[in-house]
Formats: structure tokens, sequence, C-alpha cells
């Protein structure tokens, strides 16, 4: 098989120019090209038609968790935005929120603060379905620091090319307050719910 690239429904979207997003699309795409590049070339490993050093073996084993994390994390990415912008507070998710971090504002704030971490990555906000609660991180490299097995429910992409069209670096800030303008809760929440 091979992975096709998804086609997002994107509404305009405040505080983000059409190039940021074009170039942003056509970064999440060449992830998805070098997941099957990889696969192929695996494939064809495995199947003895095609003969390379094992240290370029192990080496695309390795980039594999790259690519794939990265075509992943931006279809979580782009698909938030999609769809008319909802949320209610009577959610299960609202619930969990409540129960960890106090109120939706708490939570707002936890992610902001987590999102100043220095350095590119990702804030991710999973939930473990085991232990009944939620988890917000800071991901540098997307295919390492991942939590083994959580549903993501958020993510939001803090590389710079994310938003380096429309915001100089010192402006994360308000790339963030654009991010959150945009943030269709509905589709979070929707996330959660399949994990209980
Ligand atoms: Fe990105």
């Amino acid at each position: 098989m091979t992975y096709i690239a998804k086609t997002f429904n994107l509404p305009t979207l405040e505080g983000f120019s059409e190039k940021q997003i074009k170039v942003h699309l056509a970064l999440y795409e060449g992830y998805v090209k070098h997941v099957n590049l990889i696969m192929e070339k695996l494939g064809a490993v495995r199947a003895g038609t095609l003969e390379l050093d094992p240290y370029i073996v192990a080496e695309l084993r390795r980039r594999f968790a790259f690519e794939f994390d990265g075509m992943r994390m931006h279809e979580y990415y782009f698909e938030q935005f999609e769809g008319e912008k909802g949320g209610s507070p009577e959610s299960a998710l609202a619930k969990a929120v409540a129960e960890k971090y106090g109120s939706g504002e708490n939570f707002l704030a936890h992610i902001r603060e987590v999102a100043g971490t220095r350095g590119i990555g990702w804030v991710v906000v999973y939930a473990d379905p085991v232990a009944k609660t939620l988890h917000t991180t800071f991901v540098s490299d997307h295919e390492v620091g991942q939590l083994a097995g959580l549903p993501v429910i958020l993510a939001l992409d803090l590389w710079e090319h994310a938003y380096m069209v429309d915001y100089v670096p010192a402006e994360k800030k308000n790339y963030i307050d654009a991010f959150f303008a945009n943030l269709n809760w509905s589709v979070v929440e929707k996330r959660f719910d399949a994990t209980i």
C-alpha cells in the first residue's frame, strides 16, 4: 500500500495567510511522499530485489518514524481547523479538563506555557484511556518523546515553518493566538470521545 496525502477542507483562517497554509501543506505532502519512498525501499530490501548496506537500511528504519510522525502529526494539525468551530462546556473533554487543570482557562494557559518551551517542536495533548486523564507535553523531534500508545487529541505545531511566512520568531505568541482563534474544539472533543 501507499499513503495518500489528505486534502483538508479548510475554512478561511484568521491570522494565517494563504501562502503560509500553502507552504505548510506542501511540507506535509513531502512527509507523505517520503513515508512511501522509505516503505518502497525497505519493501524491496525485504523482497531481496534491492541490496543496501546494513547501515543504510538501519538509517532508513530510523528515518521512517520521522517521516511517518511528520505525516500523521500534520494530519492532526490541519484536521483541527476543519468544519464549523464548536465546542461544549458540557463535553466529556471539558469534564476531564476540569478534573486535571481546574478549568478550561487554566488548560489554555497551561498549553500556552508549554508552547513557550524554547526550540522547535509540538505541544501535544494526549488522552490516557488507562488512567482516564490528559497529558500535555512538548515533543521536540516528532519521532522522539511521544507517549506510547496514547491517542493525540490536540497538536500545536511549533516548528518555525508553521508560522514564519506570517510571523517572526518573536511573534510566536501571535501565531498561538491565531491557532486558538481557528481551532475547532469539536474536533478535539470527538477525538477525546473516541478514547473513552
Ligand atoms: Fe509543520
